[in-house]
């Protein structure tokens, strides 16, 4: 398989970025993050998400930032909606799209969102149908596709069955998420392979966790499996609440590091990344996770 010519980046810093910090960071800095990440040239900004306050209380004001935010034309501003009280608040904040999110493994599922795969699917389509009807596109999530922190492996059969749903209810891409970053680069052609018998290749996207240090390895094996759609996070930010010991998602600038050496074009300026990693890191008062951005700034 030929490597594709551009790839779109998913910029979840300030979501699955910031739902993770110890720290509480204001709706005026979690605004500036999302304006100074469009300024980057990223077409994607998953900028907050619509879940119970009481369950993530860092993502409390996602309506607050949709507000306040300067919305660039050509990019959209997308949020997390586990079900249909979700996302009538995120329509009701002009969110651009809205993100579901299911599980491989049952035991993550009621963790994460308490309720069965099985039911969480059922509380997709009353979303589904709200999103429809105010002409929004939905993506969807499937976590824990390459291991789970309570039921160990997961086959990747497990996860086909489903990413069938989701694309059969009408998620426009399916993001495969590494939520604890335990694949390898092996592991992730396969999965990539057994997903893309049953969903069309183009609709597929790769989230990956770097726990295990892996995360820049398993996207080069999804790239060689034709994925052009991945998620990453500026300096690195985050993890999952519900995942214990998940470290943040493969930082941004080390993936526009890798693809500005493969040729490959993603519309990004990898300085102005840089940029906004080292103030949001300092924000947070937490080191830079991002290696390409600590060899460019040390002195
Ligand atoms: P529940 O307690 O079963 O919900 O939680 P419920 O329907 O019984 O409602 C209980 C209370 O929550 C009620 O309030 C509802 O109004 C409220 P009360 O009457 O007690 O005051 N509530 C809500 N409030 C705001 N927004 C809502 C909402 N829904 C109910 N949408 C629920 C079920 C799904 C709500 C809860 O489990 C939840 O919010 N979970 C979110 C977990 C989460 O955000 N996890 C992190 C994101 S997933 C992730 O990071 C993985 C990913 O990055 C991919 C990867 O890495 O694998 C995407
Ligand atoms: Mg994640």
């Amino acid at each position: 398989m030929t490597l594709p010519r551009a790839v779109r980046l998913v910029e979840v810093g300030p979501r699955d970025g910031l739902q993770n910090e110890a720290s509480p960071i204001s709706v005026v800095d979690k605004v500036r993050l999302v304006d100074e990440l469009s300024a980057c040239g990223f077409s994607y900004i998953e900028a907050g998400s619509f879940v119970s306050p009481k369950w993530v209380p860092q993502m409390a004001g996602s309506a607050e930032v949709f507000a306040g935010i300067n919305r660039h034309p050509g990019v959209t501003y997308a949020a997390l909606t586990p079900n249909l009280q979700g996302a009538e608040a995120a329509l009701a904040a002009g969110v651009g799209e809205v993100a579901v999110f299911a599980a491989a493994s049952e035991t993550f599922s009621q963790r994460n969102i308490n309720c069965s795969i099985g039911q969480s699917l059922e509380r997709f389509a009353p979303v589904m149908a709200a999103a429809r009807v105010a002409g929004v596109p939905v993506r969807g999530y499937i976590s824990c596709v390459l291991g789970c922190p309570y039921e160990g492996a997961i086959a990747p059969a497990q996860v086909a069955a489903v990413a069938v749903e989701l694309h059969a209810m009408g998620c426009r891409e399916i993001s495969l998420g590494d939520t604890i970053g335990v694949g390898t680069p092996g592991a992730t052609r396969t999965l990539f392979d057994t997903v893309a018998a049953v969903v069309p290749r183009d609709q597929l996207a790769g989230h990956f966790h770097d726990t295990y240090g892996q995360a820049l390895a398993n996207l080069y094996a999804a790239l060689l499996e034709g994925i052009s759609v991945f998620d990453s996070s500026v300096a690195g930010l985050g993890g999952c609440p519900y995942a214990r010991g998940a470290s943040g998602n493969v930082a941004s600038e080390d993936v526009l590091y890798l693809l500005q050496g493969l040729g490959i074009d993603t519309g990004v300026n990898l300085d102005a990344v840089v940029g906004v990693g080292q103030w949001i890191s300092g924000r947070l008062g937490r080191a830079n996770g991002s290696r390409v951005a600590l060899a460019r700034t040390c002195a």
